[in-house]
């Protein structure tokens, strides 16, 4: 395993070319922002760039922008998009929005985020989540050092690899600070996987030798209290499922190492034979449509997820067994949803089963209820029963149905993008295939619907 870390660790790290032009870079960024006028105290780089823990090609670049704790709210935002704007001269960059909004510009072919923070004196005195970074980093700048740099970079990268990289709300993975902690918990990334492989959920993980009580109940597979501020759980954005896969990978790996953890082989799609042979065994149908533009990320992907969740519900409340409904989208792409379930079509009727008939006062309820039945209702083994007309037997047309009332209440974005959607029964996959590359990907991933690392 060693020789392999080695080899990945060179593949992973940034060179010196690189990061002589990151820091050549960020200087003049920051230079030019100490120099402006206005009433910020201080400009600071953050993230792993100032850290040394970041991957080769990663081209962000993260500068906070310190102001006054008693600056008023309104004008903190004000200030903070001024300079932003003023750093790139109003060229090539453009609104973003987190917790509050942020300019976000190209220079020099790095992609450099200018985030207005308030300077608190403690990070539990937080007047908004970004005001943390600049305390991350002071204690981070402390405790690492070139031996932990590399594991983390190992850390990161396999994190990457198994696509759990990442605490925004499209992966709901582990982030670049969460994984520079967990390094400094367990001390390696060998020694990270020992522990991991043994992960449990509920596990609640700190830096503190002592045993800890959190200042609060965390509702998360994985806590890990923030060293910063202890009422943080830095893990809070990881799923259940991303905590499962992390967990199967690091037992995987340490079964049998190998590059593939870290480059997974991204089959661009399965052959057309195995395609037909998998749609043909399956009962799946899928619903496409557009990304909505320019939009940001955590708002569309919450309402795709929920929207998600609502239709496995309601195709389970008219008695139809969901398999699984899997989610694929892109920004600048589509959107593709994969719905498998047990069985497309039902009866045509529903079998109703009632109260023993000797349970008198049930039975009218019972009876009252299903006045007019299509069959019925009879006794069997004791109870009443009686067959209707099911309402909707076919969950392609149950979902076309269901498309139509969400568009009334849905929001905007997801809105827009509904608008455009399209229903695609199994018999039409191959042809959109042909046409789509992305719906092509996407349905070879969800047929053979394997993890990368297996
Ligand atoms: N941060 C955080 N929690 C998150 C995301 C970000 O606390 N879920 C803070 C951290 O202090 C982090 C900083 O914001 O260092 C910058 O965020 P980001 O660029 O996303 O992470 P990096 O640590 O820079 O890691 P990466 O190499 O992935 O950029
Ligand atoms: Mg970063």
């Amino acid at each position: 395993m060693e020789r392999l870390l080695k080899k990945i660790l060179t593949g992973i790290t940034p060179t010196k070319e690189e990061k002589i032009m990151e820091k050549k870079t960020a200087e003049k960024i920051i230079n030019k922002i100490r120099k402006m006028k206005g009433k910020h105290i201080e400009v600071q780089l953050c993230g792993s760039l100032a850290r040394d823990t970041h991957l080769r090609g990663y081209r962000d670049i993260d500068i906070f922008v310190l102001f006054p704790e008693k600056m008023p709210r309104a004008e903190f935002e004000k200030e903070g998009l001024r300079i932003g704007r003023q750093t790139f001269n109003g060229k090539n960059c453009w609104e973003e929005y987190s917790e509050h909004p942020y300019i976000k510009g190209i220079f020099n072919g790095f992609e450099i985020e200018i985030v207005p923070s308030y300077k608190v004196k403690k990070a539990s005195l937080l007047k908004s989540s970004v005001d943390r970074s600049p305390f991350h980093q002071k204690f981070l700048s402390k405790k690492l050092d070139n031996e932990k740099r590399k594991e983390i970079r190992l850390l990161k990268a396999f994190l990457k690899g198994i696509d759990c990289y990442g605490a925004k709300i499209e992966k709901e993975g582990i982030s670049g600070y969460l994984a520079e902690l967990l390094i400094l918990k367990y001390g390696s990334f060998k020694e990270f996987l020992k522990a991991a492989s043994n992960w449990k959920p509920g596990i609640t993980l700190s830096l503190s030798t002592k045993p800890i009580k959190p200042k609060k109940e965390f509702n998360a597979p994985l806590v890990f209290i923030d060293p910063t501020d202890n009422k943080r759980n830095v893990a809070a954005a990881l799923s259940e499922e991303q905590f499962a896969r992390v967990i199967a990978a690091s037992q995987a790996f340490l079964e049998k190492p190998s590059k593939k953890f870290f480059y997974p082989k991204r089959k661009t799609s399965i052959s057309k034979k195995r395609m037909k042979k998998l749609i043909a065994v399956d009962q799946v149908f899928a619903l496409r449509m557009p990304f909505p533009k320019k939009v940001p990320s955590d708002i569309i992907w919450g309402q795709m997820r929920k929207f998600n969740k609502l239709l496995r519900k309601r195709l389970e409340s008219e008695d139809f067994i969901v398999r699984r409904i899997s989610l694929y989208a892109e920004e600048g792409k589509e959107i593709n949803y994969f719905i498998e379930l047990e069985s497309i079509e039902l009866n045509d009727t529903i079998i109703f089963k009632g109260p023993p008939a000797w349970n008198t006062e049930h039975s009218m309820a019972f009876l009252k209820k299903h006045r007019s039945p299509l069959t019925g209702p009879r006794i069997e083994n004791a109870h009443w029963v009686v067959e209707e007309k099911r309402k909707h037997k076919n969950a392609v047309a149950l979902t076309k149905k269901f498309l139509k009332e969400r568009k009334k209440v849905e929001k905007k974005p997801f809105k827009n993008a509904l608008s455009k959607a399209e229903l695609l029964e199994k018999k039409e996959f191959l042809r959109k295939a042909r046409t789509s590359g992305f719906f092509k990907y996407n349905l070879s991933r969800f047929l053979e619907g394997k993890e990368s690392f297996l």
